[in-house]
């Protein structure tokens, strides 16, 4: 058993994998005492539907208190957050989505970085995550909430208040919880927050509810529709459930896991020049030949490549697969996870270098190659998941929202490695840094940035 703090805790977890050889072993986390499965197990235990990846939130996030209750939404017993991300996908194949997706970077790219000639210096992290905040709150609430100035800024702030508010909770002694929910900022601020997106969407939901209540009524027909409010109220088919906090996980579910991802994607070519040239031709190649037609960016297979060789270097975790047990489960003849106790799925397989060649380095195509290995196949694709990349879970609460980060962080990437020319800043850090299990791009880096003349222009498609 090795005990941890919350910042050392990525050395610790190092040393804990080196002392046992490839065998399971505890950590006394933040939130309790954990079970780290080596990836192998990844098959074994991600397909157990005793194992949840709610009950572990619920635990490791507190998440019966105000104010975190929006975490449980992430995965509730009839996973209805999974279920509202699958009909939300359906969109992904409409050539109007596309065109939208596309118009909404290029208008939130001009919005930031503005027309100037010559090169300027930005923070990339904060410019990603307010262009990635606004692409999904028109993606997924439409004209409802796209120019709703609250609901963005929550989709920038509820997640790290969350995530320090259930900190600071954890690490207090028990007699001292009431006290820090009473008196801890964090925890002030994640109440506040939380309320603040029940004022926001609670109004919305039931007026909507009024009226379609009157339309029928009236012997007419409710208005029609297509955005999360509605999907969440079909798919919880007139049970009960808790409204705002189901939006509010959505939008923390997709904004800061891709605008992570982004960040460190673009921190990385800044990096490799020659991969970016690459990059740009197939992209123009590809757009050239099919516009924005359904497929068109799944044949961008450099880009598919680079996107999961990005997930690979530096996941959301050193961890993935993350559950608790609702009975004993027997899961190897030496090893059972008990009732009620928590287990994980080590990602170290990512940077084992009998798996991949030189794990350390970033090869932009090195999951391209991997297509033609038999052994890989499909599973080199960015959807796809096994025990070799965790990146987006596996198994049966594997990401739903994966099919929407392949469309929609391939169209930010082709537009920005299509208008801008990038460069890191002199003497900006880019290492990501490390929050208990968590692996987060540096969201300090500084990037230079500067418009390139007579650059392909994807809304002219
Ligand atoms: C780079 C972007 C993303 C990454 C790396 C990521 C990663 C993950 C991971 C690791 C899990 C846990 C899976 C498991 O334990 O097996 C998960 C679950 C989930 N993700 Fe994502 N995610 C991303 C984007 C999104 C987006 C854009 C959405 C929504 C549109 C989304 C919605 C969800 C939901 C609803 C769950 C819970 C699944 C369930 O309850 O079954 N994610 N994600």
């Amino acid at each position: 058993m090795v005990r941890t703090g919350v910042h050392r805790e990525a050395d610790i977890i190092e040393k804990a994998r080196r002392a046992n050889e490839g065998k399971p072993f505890k950590i006394f986390h933040y939130a309790g005492e954990v079970t780290v499965l080596p990836s192998e197990y990844a098959d074994l235990v991600a397909f157990d539907k005793r194992l949840s990846l709610g009950a572990y939130l619920k635990k490791d996030f507190h998440t019966h208190l105000s104010g975190l209750n929006p975490i449980a939404a992430l995965h509730d017993e009839q996973m209805l957050l999974h279920k509202i991300v699958r009909r939300f996908s359906k969109n992904l194949a409409r050539d109007d989505f596309r065109r939208l997706l596309v118009s909404q970077a290029v208008q939130n790219t001009n919005r930031l970085l503005g027309h100037t000639q010559g090169w300027s210096e930005i923070c990339i992290y904060d410019f990603v995550l307010d262009s990635v905040a606004r692409l999904d709150v028109r993606a997924l609430w439409g004209e409802t909430l796209s120019n709703n100035e609250e609901w963005i800024a929550l989709a920038k702030t509820y997640m790290p208040s969350a995530v320090a508010a259930a900190i600071q909770l954890s690490i207090a002694p028990k007699p001292m919880y009431y006290l820090v929910r009473l008196l801890a900022p964090d925890f002030r601020r994640v109440l506040r927050l939380a309320r603040q997106a029940e004022d926001i969407i609670v109004p919305i939901v039931e007026e909507r509810r009024k009226s379609k209540a009157q339309a029928i009524a009236d012997g007419l027909l409710p208005s029609l529709f297509d955005d999360a409010f509605e999907w969440a109220e079909k798919e919880s088919m007139g049970s009960e459930y808790d409204i705002a906090g189901t939006q509010l996980a959505l939008l923390i579910s997709a904004v800061h896991t891709s605008a992570d991802l982004i960040t460190q994607a673009l921190i990385l070519l800044a990096q490799r020049q020659d991969a970016v040239c690459q990059l740009r031709e197939e992209i123009e190649r590809v757009l050239v030949a099919e516009g924005l037609a359904r497929g068109a960016f799944q044949k961008m297979n450099l880009l598919d490549s680079t996107i999961k060789e990005t997930l690979r270097i530096k996941p959301a975790g050193n961890f993935s697969v993350q559950r608790n047990s609702s009975s004993d489960v027997q899961i190897t003849p030496e090893l059972k996870i008990l009732k009620g106790q928590s287990m994980v799925v080590d990602t170290s397989r990512r940077l084992d270098a009998t798996v991949f060649q030189d794990p350390d380095i970033f090869q932009p195509d090195r999951f391209l190659r991997l297509r033609q290995d038999p052994r890989w196949g499909a599973k080199a694709l960015l959807v796809s998941t096994s025990s070799e990349h965790l990146a987006f879970g596996h198994g049966n609460q594997v990401c739903p929202g994966r099919f929407f980060v392949d469309l929609k962080v391939k169209i930010l990437l082709c537009h920005l490695l299509l208008s801008f020319d990038w460069k890191l800043a002199p003497g900006t850090n880019t290492e990501p840094s490390a929050m208990g299990p968590l692996l987060i791009a540096n969201q300090k880096t500084r990037i230079l940035s500067k418009r390139r003349e007579d650059a392909f222009e994807m809304m002219k498609l």
